[in-house]
């Protein structure tokens, strides 16, 4: 069986979960190619999935749902009938409708869902003050991957006809997502940027920037590209860029969600098989 593995993956968590999957799905004699589209070239051209038996698609999750540029690109996909299974990190907040708003968009490029995952991941905002999530995906994460992959198999090549079960849409409608995740890249605080830091001029976060937002001269992003994924600040060797301090968010939101420290560090992932 020739299976693809694609995903995006800012700051690493869903990147760790992919290789976790293809690595078990490996030793069970499968064949796999990953593709990487967190790269804005990456995602110029569509991917032709006619080579593969399968297609696995993983995916954080921005704000309760895939981020819009990974599903503009999900969107030139064209599924021919294959079957895919899906795969999510979080950072321990709300999980859906992630998995169910993916399906239906994999539904409407032709695919055959057949299963979906979570797995905990440290929250991106850990870099802007957050403590959600820590170490993760950790050793006991990357075993149910490999757990899932061996669930997997057999959906994927066929034998096992089942498909994924019911998924939680969610309280919101899709106007009102489209508003919480337009609200997060207007919080100017959110943006990274410089502001007077020691930089080398790499040009790293300009060249490394998946929606071409970062401008590495002025040490600014651009607020009407701009994702927050926060891939710059965790990758620029200088520790040059920096966004606002989310703190007294993230207390705010563990009240109103009723999560404490412990109850986060106690969350595990979970199949939807
Ligand atoms: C813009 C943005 C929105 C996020 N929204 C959520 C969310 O709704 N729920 C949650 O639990 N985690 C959320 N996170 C945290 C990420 O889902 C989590 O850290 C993920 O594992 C990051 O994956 P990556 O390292 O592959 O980029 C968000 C992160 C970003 C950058
Ligand atoms: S990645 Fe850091 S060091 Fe490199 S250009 Fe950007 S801010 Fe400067
Ligand atoms: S500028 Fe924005 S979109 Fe680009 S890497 Fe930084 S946080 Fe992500």
């Amino acid at each position: 069986m020739k299976v693809l593995i694609c995903y995006f993956s800012a700051t690493g968590n869903t990147g760790q979960i992919a290789k976790a999957i293809g690595g078990r799905l490996g030793q069970m004699g499968a064949q796999v190619d990953y593709k990487d589209v967190t790269p804005l070239e990456a995602r110029q051209e569509p991917v032709g999935v006619e080579p593969y038996d399968a297609v696995i698609i993983g995916s954080p999750i921005h704000s309760m749902r895939s981020p819009r540029l990974y599903r503009e690109w999900l969107g030139t996909l064209e599924g021919q009938g294959k079957r895919a299974a899906m795969f999510f990190t979080y950072g321990g907040f709300q999980v859906h409708p992630a998995p169910y708003d993916l399906r239906r968009r994999l539904e409407e490029r032709g695919f055959k869902v057949v299963a979906s995952a979570t797995f905990p991941g440290a929250h991106t905002y850990n870099l802007a003050g957050w403590q959600a999530m820590g170490g993760r995906p950790d050793q006991q994460d990357l075993g149910l991957a490999a757990e899932y992959a061996k669930e997997l198999y057999p959906r994927l090549n066929g034998q096992d006809p089942a498909m994924v079960g019911d998924l939680n849409s969610g309280p919101y409608t899709e106007e009102q997502l489209d508003e919480f995740e337009s609200f997060r890249f207007k919080m100017a605080a959110m943006l990274p940027n410089r502001q007077g830091e020691e930089c080398q001029m790499c040009l790293l976060c300009q060249e490394q920037c998946p929606s071409g937002a970062m401008d590495a001269e002025k040490g600014e992003a651009d607020p009407s590209k701009c994702i927050v994924c926060l891939q710059c600040v965790k990758d620029c060797p200088d520790q040059a860029l920096k966004v606002g301090d989310m703190t007294p968010f993230f207390q705010v939101k563990m009240e109103k969600d009723q999560e404490t420290a412990e109850s986060l560090r106690k969350k595990r992932g979970k199949l939807y098989l």
